[in-house]
């Protein structure tokens, strides 16, 4: 386990960097033109498989231990996937999301790859230190991608990716220059950056205390057991939270956003 959280986010946005150049770019973008070197994390995301060796509890465990507690509980049916947030005393610490993908509930043929590669991973592979960005464990064939990607899209990112950030979050709330997530989302725009449409550009918004963007994931070539592929790696996500009626800053997620937010990883866009 990470004794620091600061080394723990630095080793895991170094892993994520390498395969997403664009976040470098919308860091440098949002970074200089909001008159700040340091862009404030509002969460960072992970996924897995509801398989006991490295379940989403095993992931937890790491923030567990450096003093996250779990905040919220989300259910998205149509994904097959649960998904749980936790949050840090220290209110500068990202929250963190992490879902898992629900094994048992797709076909005999899709189980069996998944079942196959977490095979693989060392027994005690999910304690070390490393873990949450320790990519793949095994290799699969482009075959067996092509059908994770017929039942779930997450499945075979899953088993391009393995385990690492999928995305970090831009708290458009700490943006000096930018007071909405409109406006951010216009610059991304001007820059190039392709955005997720799913469910219109801005998932959620005030009625529901969050409003969420993201960029479509960029495209990396992957070396498959046979083949080589371009394949959606990872995406950069912006929120913007709001006060509840209460007065406190909202902190959890909202799962009919979310549900559209895994779709920045869609290959079958590209
Ligand atoms: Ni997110």
């Amino acid at each position: 386990m990470h004794t620091n959280i600061d080394t723990l986010f630095a080793n895991l946005w170094q892993d994520y960097l390498a395969i997403t150049p664009s976040a470098q770019k919308v860091h440098q973008l949002l970074g200089e033109t909001a008159g700040q070197s340091e862009l404030v994390n509002d969460h960072v995301a992970f996924r897995t498989f509801n398989i006991d060796k490295i379940n989403l509890d095993k992931l937890a465990a790491h923030f567990i231990a450096l003093g996250y507690e779990e905040k919220g509980q989300y259910n998205f049916e149509q994904k097959k996937l649960i998904a749980k947030h936790f949050e840090h005393a220290d209110t500068t610490k990202p929250k963190v999301f992490i879902s898992e993908l629900i094994v048992e509930a797709f076909s005999e043929s899709v189980q069996a790859i998944i079942q196959k590669m977490v095979t693989n991973i060392e027994p005690n592979a999910a304690a070390q230190d490393d873990f949450l960005y320790s990519g793949t464990h095994w290799q699969v064939s482009s075959e067996d991608y092509d059908t994770l990607l017929e039942a779930s899209e997450y499945a075979a990112w899953m088993a391009a990716w393995g385990f690492r950030a999928n995305h970090f979050t831009v708290s458009v709330n700490h943006l000096q220059h930018f007071q909405v997530l409109a406006d951010v989302n216009q610059q991304l725009k001007e820059a190039g950056f392709v955005l997720n449409t799913s469910g219109g550009e801005i998932k959620g918004g005030p009625e529901v205390h969050l409003a969420q963007s993201s960029t479509m994931a960029d495209h990396i070539e992957v070396q498959f057991s046979d083949t080589k592929k371009q394949i959606p790696s990872c995406f950069y996500e912006f929120a913007q939270r709001y006060k509840m009626p209460d007065g406190n800053m909202y902190q959890g997620f909202v799962a009919a956003s979310a549900d559209k937010i895994f779709e920045s990883t869609n290959a079958k866009t590209m």
